[in-house]
């Protein structure tokens, strides 16, 4: 085993000083999300849910969730979004995963935000965005 080398402690500076950045400007469970993402990905099988939702700021979020008697047995998502995005989107996999149809569809933005720790006032649209895809993924199931 090699021993870290100087460049191995220049990168890990560098992370450092990023994530310290980051923190100044989102909570500690967006950072941790963003950086180590759960749920991440996407699913083929026919009978998952998908849904692909744009928002106003151009960025999409893809839901794929698989329900068996109305119980949510899986969820993933991917998105070319920001890293509130990627934490919203983690965020509600979470909290959505094991729970029926119903608890999912009345979720709001604001629970995913404050499940988060919060979000800066110009990305608590990320968390609309994630909240909007669920339902589109949902209601096409629910139809
Ligand atoms: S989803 Fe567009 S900025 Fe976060």
């Amino acid at each position: 085993m090699s021993e870290k080398s100087d460049f191995d402690d220049w990168v890990d500076q560098i992370q450092k000083e990023i994530i310290e950045e980051d923190l100044k400007v989102y909570s500690k469970k967006v950072v941790e999300l963003f950086y180590n993402p759960q749920n991440w990905g996407s699913m083929d099988d026919w009978k998952v849910n998908k849904s692909s939702y744009k928002g106003p700021c151009g960025d999409t979020i893809q839901f794929f969730i698989k329900i068996e008697d109305n119980i949510i047995k899986d969820a993933k998502f991917l998105t070319d979004g920001c890293g509130a995005t990627v934490a919203a989107g983690s965020m509600t996999t979470i909290m959505i995963k094991g729970k029926s149809v119903n608890y999912a569809l009345n979720l709001n933005p604001t629970d995913i935000e404050d499940a988060l720790g919060g979000l800066p006032e110009e990305h608590k649209h990320c968390a609309i965005l994630a909240i909007n895809s669920l339902k589109e993924a949902l209601r096409n199931y629910t139809k």
